[in-house]
């Protein structure tokens, strides 16, 4: 058998226990370290996941002295960026979680620097691996709708609050617009090729996350958990965008892309829990209209059950791709464009003005 690859992880909370366990399904990969900046965090979560060999560290950068083929970031959002380039410089490939950053600025950083190192910069978005999401982009790609002029996306939760790290500005950099709306970004801009983004007009608020009626931790709540959008790209498309940690309503409505020819309309499973939605890849149903002189024809196009090892995938494509030398599955130069929109809505939403987005070239 050919060499194990070595793996390393930084930010042992949460997800990367979800890490841990896919790469241990795994016989070809071996996860030799673990990093977390809270003392004692990482030797703990060694013992729990079931890792005595691993090394356990307090600095990333100790850990990244090892020989190690990639990482997989783990740690909030505010950190993302510094562990990322510390990783790259040091020769590591990196699988980062989701959202890519907290400013464009950070991005644009990381992907330069993997760029200059040679090493693989992907980002974590497992919906991306889900069947119903890949149905979504083969229509949209395949030029049934024509020219696509407006798409309208973003999730609903009623009532799917995070807490910890996720709710402080100076942890996460922003809370339910980057939290999950970098998902349903991924799915609508993704399905059409990530145009590029001009301006853009943002709204947020956080009246449930502030309030203690709804959230235990509403002293220490301070990013916005809602959000809505209005972007414009190149080639004459608009985006209505729309996200909620809480509100008093069951859903923000469909996903709509609408086109000369043809309109797909994509909605979520009906939610067992206020947690549910499009954003994650959950999609319950896809509908194709077409004809809108009179007679309305609808095609409902079949979805499969949402499957539950999407997020296997997405570490296995990491995995395969650094073994077998090939680019980054879910590239930082792509995801740069949907970080430049989060930057800019929350610009847009501070300031109360439409903001213009630079792409650096
Ligand atoms: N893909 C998904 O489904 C998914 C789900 C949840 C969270 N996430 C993302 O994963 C990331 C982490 O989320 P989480 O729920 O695990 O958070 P968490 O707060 O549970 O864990 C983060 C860990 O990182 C550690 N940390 C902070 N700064 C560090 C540093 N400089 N070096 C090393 N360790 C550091 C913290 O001490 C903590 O243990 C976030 O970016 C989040 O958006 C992705």
């Amino acid at each position: 058998m050919t060499r194990k690859l070595k793996i390393g992880i930084i930010g042992s909370g949460g997800i990367a226990g979800a890490h841990v366990r896919q790469y241990k399904k795994m016989d070809d990969v071996e996860v030799v370290a673990v990093a977390d900046i809270v003392p004692g965090k990482a030797e703990e979560f060694k013992g729990r996941m079931g890792l005595p060999q691993a090394r356990a560290f307090e600095d990333h950068r100790k850990l990244l002295e090892l020989e190690l083929d990639g990482v997989s970031i783990c740690t909030p959002n505010a950190a993302h960026c510094r562990t990322t380039v510390d990783a790259l410089e040091a020769g590591k490939n990196v699988l980062l979680e989701k959202p890519m950053s907290v400013t464009l600025e950070e991005a644009v950083e990381m992907v330069r620097v993997s760029q200059r190192t040679g090493k693989m910069l992907t980002i974590g978005f497992q919906p991306r691996y889900d069947p119903n999401m890949r149905t979504m982009k083969d229509i949209v790609q395949s030029g049934t709708l024509g020219k696509v002029y407006y798409i309208q996306t973003g999730g609903g939760r009623r009532r799917g609050m995070p807490g910890g790290t996720f709710i402080r500005k100076e942890l996460a950099g922003s809370g339910a617009l980057a939290d999950i709306g970098c998902y349903s970004l991924d799915m609508a801009l993704h399905s059409i090729g990530y145009p590029k983004p001009l301006t853009v007009s943002a709204f947020s608020s956080n009246h449930f996350g502030t309030n203690p009626k709804y959230h235990p931790e509403a002293d220490r709540f301070n990013v916005e958990d809602f959000g809505v959008a209005l972007i414009r790209f190149e080639g004459h498309l608009v985006l209505n965008f729309k996200i909620s940690w809480a509100m008093h309503a069951d859903s923000l409505g469909p996903t709509l892309f609408l086109g000369t020819d043809a309109g797909l309309r994509v909605t979520t499973p009906q939610p067992t829990d206020g947690w549910g939605g499009v954003w994650d890849g959950g999609v319950g149903s896809m509908t194709l209209f077409h004809d809108v002189n009179g007679f309305q024809t609808e095609s409902p196009i079949p979805v499969v059950e949402p499957r539950n090892d999407r997020f296997y995938d997405k570490v296995r494509d990491f995995v395969e791709a650094v073994r077998d030398g090939r680019p980054a599955p879910i590239p930082g130069e792509q995801i740069l464009r949907n970080q430049a929109i989060i930057d800019g809505m929350l610009r847009s939403a501070a300031s109360g003005r439409e903001v213009d987005i630079q792409l650096p070239d």
